[in-house]
């Protein structure tokens, strides 16, 4: 099989990284993908740094076994504390992130360099998105809020919800005072609440990060001559740890389409 016909690797800690193939899907039809959710150890927004970079290398290891060509971490909890980690795996294969792309699409979006960040408690604490982005442009100002709530209530289906709108309203507050014009969504379930986001702050521009990221995907992969040219029914394979109760209902949500091919796997 020439390099260009392998699979692209995508990997979460549980259902939110649909999101992330969801773009790659509308954005490279014909990349095959295999895909790997931690559904019997989500969530990872709580956990520790020590414990999401040893559960990372397992998962990094099981997808390094199935003939991939490029690699991308689409949970941002993950890519926020164990992006070194599992660099250090992977040796030259291209390997994306959503901090990276979203940080590059936040510094090319902002005018006035006050940016906004909403994430979970884990990827706020590390400070990674404030370091990405004050990388690429000293200037900028970064400003986080941590959303603990949200990924249970747009897991719950609540997208268009009183109680999510208010929850929303409550933590958007903490940037009334900083005339942000730029808000990143740095988790891989707030794509899925990007209407109401928008309503609740008007005249910000939102990064959604697993847009950016198919688009950082399909840049490199075109550069690098690794985009697959067949034109075939591409090949999509699930790999979860657990199938918990509603998995199949919330996974095709994230996706928007059916969820063939599902098999669970044990690591660790
Ligand atoms: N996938 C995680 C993220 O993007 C959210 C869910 C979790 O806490 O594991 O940060």
């Amino acid at each position: 099989m020439r390099e260009s016909q392998k699979a692209i690797g995508v990997f979460d800690s549980g259902v939110g990284g649909l999101t992330v193939v969801r773009a790659l899907m509308e954005r490279l039809p014909n990349e095959n993908i295999v895909y790997f959710g931690d559904t019997a150890r989500v969530p990872y927004g709580t956990k520790s740094r020590n414990t999401i970079e040893q559960f990372s290398e397992q998962i990094v290891r099981f997808l390094l076994e199935q003939n991939i060509k490029s690699l991308v971490i689409a949970c941002n909890t993950i890519a926020a504390v164990a992006e070194h980690r599992v660099r250090r795996l992977t040796g030259a294969m291209p390997v994306f992130d959503v901090i990276n792309a979203g940080a590059d699409a936040a510094v090319a979006a902002t005018s006035t360099g006050k940016i906004g960040v909403i994430a979970t408690t884990t990827t706020v604490n590390s400070n990674a998105y404030a370091r990405a982005i004050e990388a690429r442009r000293a200037d900028c100002h970064v400003f986080s809020q941590a959303c603990p709530l949200l990924v249970p209530l747009i897991e719950e289906g609540w997208l268009d919800n009183e109680v999510t709108r208010l929850t929303v309203r409550e933590y958007l507050s903490s940037f009334t005072s900083k005339h942000i014009d730029t808000l990143v969504l740095g988790c891989t379930h707030y794509p899925l609440i990007k209407p109401l986001l928008s309503d609740e702050i008007c005249g910000v521009t939102l990064v959604d990060s697993a847009i950016t990221t198919a688009e950082a995907v399909a840049n490199k992969l075109k550069n690098l001559d690794l985009l697959n040219e067949i034109q075939d029914i591409p090949d999509y394979r699930f790999f979860v740890s657990d199938i918990p109760l509603r998995f199949r209902a919330i996974g095709e949500s994230f996706l928007n389409r059916s969820l063939d091919q599902l098999e669970i796997v044990s690591l660790g």
